[in-house]
């Protein structure tokens, strides 16, 4: 999960769908295409809509994505177009370009949809972001596999 510095919206789609799947089969990470906030925990109002959901992000801490996290993972999510774009130019072989999509792709297909930033916005946009994020993992683990 990628977004732009990976303390508001990747944490959460690492929190929201490795709870979703078998953590002894699927590892769930993520990460940031800028390095701002390497070693940082999520931002706070990510905190907060996570626990009021009944998932706990507090641990997790900030990294910036490397070029080996394309052999690492098997599938890569974007959370904005432009977060994909970096992406894209970080890839280095046709088969690391096919682990990339962008997140909202499993659930509006080809429309390009972004997650948000909320970053700049209050609280209410933690909430959208949350329920976006949700309904693209609850995709993603049907397709994947299914813990629950
Ligand atoms: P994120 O939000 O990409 O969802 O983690 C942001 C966090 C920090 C900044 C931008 C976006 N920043 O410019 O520091």
């Amino acid at each position: 999960m990628v977004c732009l510095g990976n303390i508001c919206r990747s944490p959460l789609a690492e929190g929201i769908l490795q709870d979703k799947l078998d953590p002894v089969r699927f590892s769930v990470s993520s990460a940031g295409t800028g390095s701002w906030h390497v070693g940082n925990p999520p931002d706070p109002r990510s905190v907060d809509i996570a626990q009021k959901r009944g998932l706990d992000i507090s641990r997790q801490r900030a990294q910036q994505f490397q070029g080996s996290f394309f052999n690492e993972y098997d599938l890569i999510y974007a959370m904005d177009q432009s977060n994909l774009s970096d992406l894209k130019s970080l890839a280095k072989t046709p088969e690391q370009l096919h682990k990339l999509s962008l997140l909202l792709d499993a659930v509006f297909p080809g429309e390009g949809v972004d997650v948000p930033d909320p970053y700049y916005g209050g609280a209410s946009g933690f909430s959208e972001v949350y329920d976006l994020i949700d309904r693209a993992c609850i995709a993603i683990a049907q397709k994947i596999d299914q813990k629950k």
